[in-house]
């Protein structure tokens, strides 16, 4: 379903955290933490804007446009999703943000009533859904907005090293300022709590998130019962090949042939 500008879509996780919220929490910080070039943004723009061709793109979870504005600005016709008002208010007050038609809607529910030569979703967006039968409902909706012959990329965090209980990490240093998280990790749900704390001049603030990770078979699987097919799959934006400490992972999809059992190619 998509959703007036003021009105969250539903959907919210057990924990009170609805997914509509990721901005209220986040949206203040969010470009200032995570800035365009982060997390090998410009290659994924590339690697992107390559897949997408002169076709349209559509992008699941877009947030503030870090990834949405500078691939529309190569040329492609970009539209996104995010059931977050507070993160769309901040990529249509961006420069280039009206290149980007951006959607108020739930992005394992909804349907844009057109399909695109590239749907994806990046830096972990999928995660943000709270358990397998949302994020399996994400997959089939990306895989209804596939034009034939489209593209699916979903890029993630690879959950090596997630170890059961808490531990703490993503550790971010600047100079009068520094971040850690503080992270709760069950390994039979896949569900992480995560409590970041920045400290900026002395004055503490913590930010509570949680996710839902997936492993690339997951994935596959998912992908599958949406009717998709695993096309490829890459350590990064630059085609590096997988290796058992990948820390992050990028896979591509498209449609099963017609007729051809799940699982072949
Ligand atoms: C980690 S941010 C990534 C944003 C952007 N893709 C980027 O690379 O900077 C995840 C985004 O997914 C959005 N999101 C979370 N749950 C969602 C849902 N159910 N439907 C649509 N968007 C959702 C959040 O509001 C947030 O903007």
């Amino acid at each position: 379903m998509e959703a007036d500008e003021e009105t969250p879509p539903p959907g919210r996780e057990p924990d009170g955290h609805g997914s509509g919220d990721y901005g209220r929490t986040f949206g203040e910080v969010y470009d200032d933490w995570y800035p365009p070039g982060f997390a090998d943004g410009d290659a994924a723009v590339a690697a992107l804007a390559d897949l997408g061709g002169d076709g349209e793109a559509l992008e699941l979870g877009v947030g503030t446009g870090r990834i949405a504005i500078p691939l529309a600005r190569r040329g492609l016709r970009v539209h996104g999703v995010d059931s977050s008002p507070e993160m769309l208010r901040r990529l249509r007050g961006k420069p280039g943000g009206d290149l980007v038609r951006a959607v108020l809607a739930d992005m394992a529910d909804c349907d844009l009533g057109h399909r695109f030569t590239l749907v994806y979703s990046v830096f972990n967006s999928l995660f943000c859904l709270p358990d397998q039968a949302r994020q399996a409902a994400c997959l089939a909706v990306a895989a209804r907005h596939l034009a034939p012959g489209g593209r699916l990329v979903v890029e993630h965090q690879m959950p090596a090293g997630v170890s059961p209980g808490v531990s703490v990490r993503h550790f971010h240093t600047g100079a009068d300022r520094f971040r850690f998280s503080v992270v709760d990790c069950d390994p039979v749900t896949q569900v992480m709590e995560r409590r970041t704390v920045a400290v900026t001049d002395g004055d503490a603030v913590s930010y509570r998130s949680v996710i839902r990770y997936v492993w690339p078979g997951e994935l596959d699987l998912m992908a599958a019962a949406a009717g998709l097919v695993p096309l490829a799959r890459t350590a990064d934006w630059k085609g590096s090949p997988m290796s058992p400490d990948s820390p992050c992972c990028v896979s591509v999809y498209g449609h099963r042939a017609p007729g051809a059992r799940a699982g072949a190619r």
